[in-house]
C-alpha cells in the first residue's frame, strides 16, 4: 500500500518557490549564452592563451606566487615571464575574478578611450583601497568620478598659473642634504622626502618638512604614509582574499594619515570663514595658492575634502619621487647623457628657468619621457567590463583576433612590460636612450599611458 503524505502549504510554497527561481535563473543564463556566442560570432572572437594555473577555478596558486614574487621583489620579472611565454595577451582566473591581461596597445586604447564607457574601475581598486582614499577621484565611477572631476578642475587650474617660487625652498633644501665629501647616498629616500614635503606645502600651506628635519622620515607619520599604501597594494594582491589575512598595520597607518589629514582641515575649515572675510574686505585675491583652500571654495564637506586630499597626496608624491630616483639612477650610469643635460641647463647661465622655459628644454623632456618609459612609475593599470565587450586583439593562434570580454572581467595592463616590447620600441628597447623621443612617431605607443597620466596634470 502506497502511502502518501500530502505537503504543507508552506512547504509547497517554498519548493514551488525554488523550482521557479531555478528555472528563471536557468533562462537567464541561457539567454547570457546566447547574446554571448552572438557577440562572438558576429565580431570574430578568439580566445587567448589561458595561463596554466594548477587551481583553475579559483587561481590560489598564482595569488601565492605573486605574493612571494612582491616580497623577494621579483615580481615585474615574474610577471614579464608571463608575457614572454604566453604572448602579449592572456587569461586566468584570480580569485572569483576572470582575467585578462594584456600589453597590446590597441587593447588600452580600447579600454582607456574608445570602449571608456564599457568599463569601471570597479569592486578590485575600490575595495583594496576603500579604506584608505574613500570615495575619492581615483576610486569613483561614472557620475561619481565626473562629480569629484568637476570638484577638483578649478584647484587644479589655478596651480598651473603658479609660478615655481614655491619649489625653490624644498629644491634647496634638497641639495643642502645631499653630502658634498663623497660619501654614499640614498638619493631614493630623499626625493621620497623632497615630494612629501612639497606635496603637503601646495596641499595644506604647512610643509611636513622632513629635509630639513632628517629624522623626520623616521616619523610614525612617514612610517604610516608607507605601512597605508603598501597595505592598500597587498589587498589587491590579494583579491577577496584578504579579509581572510591580519591587517592592523595597515588599518593603523590608514587612521594615522587620515588623524592628519584632518587636523589641517579642520583648521583651515575654521580659518576659511575669516579668511574669506577679510579677502572680501580687502578686495584681492588669496594670493599664497593652497589647494585644501581651493578645494573649501567648492565644498564645506570635510570627508569630500579629506578622501580628495589623500587620494592626490598618494597618487602626486609617489609617482614624482620615483621618477626623479629612477631618473638619477640612469644619469649616474651614464656619464655623455648626463653631460648633454648639464650643456641644455647651462644655457641658463646659472639662472632658474621660468616655466615657458622649462617647456621648451626638449632634452630634458626626452629624458623625463625615456624615464617612464623604462620604468613606468604607475607600473600597471586595471578595469572591469560593466557590460560585455570586445578587446581587438589577442586571441586565437596568431594572436590577432579579437577577444570577448564578458561582464565583470578584469582587465590588467602591465606598462613596465608594454614599454619594453622590441617590435615596438626596437632591439634597445631595453636601454636607456632619451634620444629616441626626438623622433616623435616614437610616442605613439606610450600615448595610451601618458594620455591618462596627463590627465593629472593637464585636463582638469
Ligand atoms: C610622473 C608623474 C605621474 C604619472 C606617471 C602619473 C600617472 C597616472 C596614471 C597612469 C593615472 C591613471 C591611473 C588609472 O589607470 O586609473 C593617473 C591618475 C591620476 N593621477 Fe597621476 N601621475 C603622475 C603624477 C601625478 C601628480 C603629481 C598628481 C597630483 C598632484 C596626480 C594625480 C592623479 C589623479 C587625481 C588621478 C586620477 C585621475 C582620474 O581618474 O580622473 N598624478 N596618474
Amino acid at each position: 500500500m502506497v502511502v502518501r503524505e500530502s505537503l504543507s502549504p508552506l512547504t509547497s510554497f517554498l519548493v514551488g518557490g525554488i523550482i521557479l527561481a531555478t528555472l528563471y535563473l536557468l533562462a537567464l543564463r541561457l539567454k547570457t549564452r546566447r547574446a554571448r556566442h552572438k557577440i562572438i560570432k558576429q565580431r570574430g572572437c578568439e580566445a587567448p592563451p589561458r595561463l596554466p594555473l594548477k587551481d583553475a577555478f579559483f587561481g590560489v596558486d598564482g595569488i601565492y606566487d605573486a605574493l612571494r614574487a612582491a616580497r623577494t621583489k621579483t615580481y615585474l620579472d615574474y610577471k614579464r615571464s608571463h608575457y614572454a611565454l604566453h604572448g602579449n595577451t592572456f587569461s586566468y582566473k584570480f580569485s572569483t575574478l576572470s582575467v585578462i591581461s594584456t600589453i597590446e596597445p590597441e587593447n588600452i586604447k580600447t579600454v582607456l578611450s574608445t570602449a571608456f564607457k564599457d568599463y569601471v574601475v570597479g569592486a578590485p581598486r575600490r575595495n583594496a583601497y576603500l579604506p584608505l582614499l574613500g570615495n575619492s577621484i581615483v576610486l569613483a565611477d561614472g557620475a561619481q568620478w565626473e562629480h569629484s572631476r568637476a570638484l577638483l578642475r578649478p584647484s587644479f587650474a589655478r596651480s598651473q598659473v603658479s609660478d615655481l617660487s614655491m619649489l625653490d625652498i624644498h629644491v634647496e633644501n634638497l641639495i643642502r642634504t645631499i653630502p658634498r665629501d663623497g660619501s654614499t647616498v640614498d638619493l631614493g629616500d630623499l626625493f621620497l622626502c623632497y615630494t612629501a614635503d612639497v606635496t603637503t606645502d601646495l596641499m595644506f600651506g604647512e610643509s611636513i618638512q622632513s629635509l630639513s628635519r632628517p629624522e623626520a622620515f623616521q616619523t610614525n607619520l612617514m612610517r604610516a604614509f608607507r605601512d597605508a599604501q603598501a597595505g592598500a597594494v597587498r589587498r589587491f594582491r590579494l583579491g577577496s582574499f584578504a579579509r581572510f589575512v591580519p591587517q592592523s598595520t595597515f588599518y593603523q597607518a590608514v587612521k594615522q594619515v587620515h588623524t592628519y589629514v584632518d587636523a589641517h582641515i579642520n583648521r583651515a575649515i575654521k580659518q576659511h570663514e575669516s579668511l574669506k572675510q577679510s579677502l572680501n574686505d580687502s578686495g584681492r585675491e588669496d594670493e599664497r595658492y593652497v589647494f585644501l583652500h581651493e578645494l573649501l571654495k567648492v565644498t564645506g564637506d570635510g570627508e569630500i575634502v579629506r578622501n580628495e586630499l589623500v587620494a592626490i597626496f598618494f597618487a602626486g608624491r609617489d609617482t614624482t619621487s620615483a621618477l626623479l630616483s629612477n631618473l638619477f639612477f640612469v644619469l649616474a650610469r651614464n656619464p655623455r647623457i648626463w653631460q648633454r643635460l648639464r650643456d641644455e641647463v647651462n644655457q641658463l647661465q646659472g639662472r632658474k628657468p621660468t616655466l615657458d622655459e622649462l617647456k621648451t628644454m626638449k632634452y630634458l623632456g626626452s629624458c623625463l619621457n625615456e624615464a617612464l618609459r623604462l620604468y613606468p612609475v604607475v607600473p600597471a593599470s586595471s578595469r572591469v567590463a560593466l557590460r560585455d565587450t570586445v578587446l581587438p586583439e589577442g586571441g586565437g593562434v596568431n594572436e590577432r583576433s579579437p577577444v570577448f570580454v564578458a561582464a565583470g572581467s578584469l582587465v590588467v595592463f602591465h606598462y613596465f612590460a608594454l614599454h619594453q616590447r622590441k617590435d615596438l620600441w626596437g632591439p634597445d628597447a631595453d636601454e636607456f636612450r632619451p634620444e629616441r623621443w626626438q623622433n616623435e612617431k616614437a610616442s605613439w605607443v606610450m600615448l595610451t599611458h601618458l594620455s591618462t597620466s596627463m590627465i593629472c596634470a593637464n585636463a582638469y
